[in-house]
C-alpha cells in the first residue's frame, strides 16, 4: 500500500514576522497540490494567520504546534483547535515530547487534544517517542506502543491522523536513530495500526522525527514504513527544508 509522504516542519518557539519570508520561499518552491508529497509548516501561534496568507494559493499547508482540549473558555494563555482552524491552518501537532516534558502532558491529554483537532477537521499529528533511558533499558517499543494506544483519538482514521515517531534523545541533538532501529519501531507501529484499524492501518502516514537534515533525509525516508519526516531545526531554513522535501519526492 502506498502512503502519500508528508514533510512537516515544526518551528517550535522560533519565528518573528521577518521569518514569514521563509514561509513564502518554501510555499513558492513546495510541490503542488496534486504532487506526490504533502508539505506543512507549523510556525508559532503568533505567525499562524500571516503564514497562512504567505502560503495562499500554494499547496503548502500551515499547522499549529499544540491545541487545548476545549473549544473555548476560561483557559488563560491557551489556544483552541477552533481558533487554529479559524486562522486558516489545516493541521496541529499534539503530544510533542517537549509538550509532554515541559507541560506534563499525558497520553490521555494528548488523546483529548487530538480529538479536539479532529472535531475541527484539522489533521492531528500525534507524536510518540522514548527517552534515552527507556531505550537503554530495552523499553523503547513498549513505551512507544503504549503512547500510541493512549494518544490516538477514538475516531482516528488514516485521513485525519498522522503519527510521528520521535525518539526524545534524537530531537535537537544531531543524533538520529539508525535505519535499523527506525525500521523496527515503524514496523511495530504499523503492526499496531493494522491490528486496530484493519486495512486502514496500512494507510496512516508514519513520520520519523529527530535531527532530520538534508544529508540524512534520503537514508531515513527510504526505510520501510517511513512515510515522511517531522523536521525541527532544519525547517527554519527554506533551503534545508526544501532539500528534505526533495528527498521525499
Ligand atoms: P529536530 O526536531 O529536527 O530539531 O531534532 C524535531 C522535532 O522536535 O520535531
Amino acid at each position: 500500500m502506498t502512503v502519500r509522504p508528508l514533510i512537516a516542519g515544526n518551528w517550535k518557539m522560533n519565528g518573528l514576522s521577518q521569518d514569514l519570508r521563509t514561509v513564502q520561499e518554501i510555499a513558492r518552491a513546495a510541490p503542488g497540490t496534486d504532487a506526490s508529497v504533502r508539505t506543512i509548516i507549523c510556525p508559532p501561534f503568533t505567525l499562524l494567520r500571516e503564514a497562512v496568507a504567505a502560503a495562499a494559493d500554494t499547496a503548502l499547508e500551515i499547522g499549529a504546534q499544540d491545541c487545548h482540549i476545549s473549544r473555548s473558555g476560561a483557559h488563560t494563555g491557551d489556544v483552541s483547535a477552533a481558533m487554529i482552524k479559524d486562522a486558516g491552518a489545516s493541521a496541529v501537532i499534539v503530544g510533542h515530547s517537549e509538550r509532554r516534558s515541559d507541560h506534563g502532558e499525558t497520553d490521555s491529554m494528548v488523546k483529548a487534544k487530538a480529538t479536539a483537532a479532529l472535531a475541527e477537521n484539522l489533521t492531528a499529528i500525534v507524536c510518540v517517542g522514548e527517552t534515552a533511558g527507556q531505550r537503554q533499558t530495552g523499553q523503547a517499543e513498549a513505551v512507544v506502543l503504549r503512547q500510541l494506544a493512549g494518544s490516538l483519538p477514538d475516531a482516528a482514521t488514516s485521513t485525519t491522523v498522522v503519527i510521528a515517531y520521535e525518539p526524545v534523545w534524537a530531537i535537537g541533538t544531531g543524533l538520529t536513530a539508525t535505519p535499523d532501529d527506525v525500521a523496527a519501531m515503524h514496523g511495530a507501529l504499523r503492526q499496531a495500526l493494522n491490528a486496530q484499524f484493519g486495512d486502514d492501518g496500512g494507510r496512516f502516514a508514519l513520520l520519523y522525527g529527530g535531527s532530520v537534515k538534508p544529508d540524512n533525509a534520503a537514508e531515513l525516508l527510504r526505510v520501510a514504513n517511513v512515510n515522511g519526516a517531522l523536521v525541527g531545526g532544519a525547517s527554519l531554513k527554506s533551503q534545508d527544508f526544501l532539500a528534505i522535501v526533495d528527498a521525499a519526492c
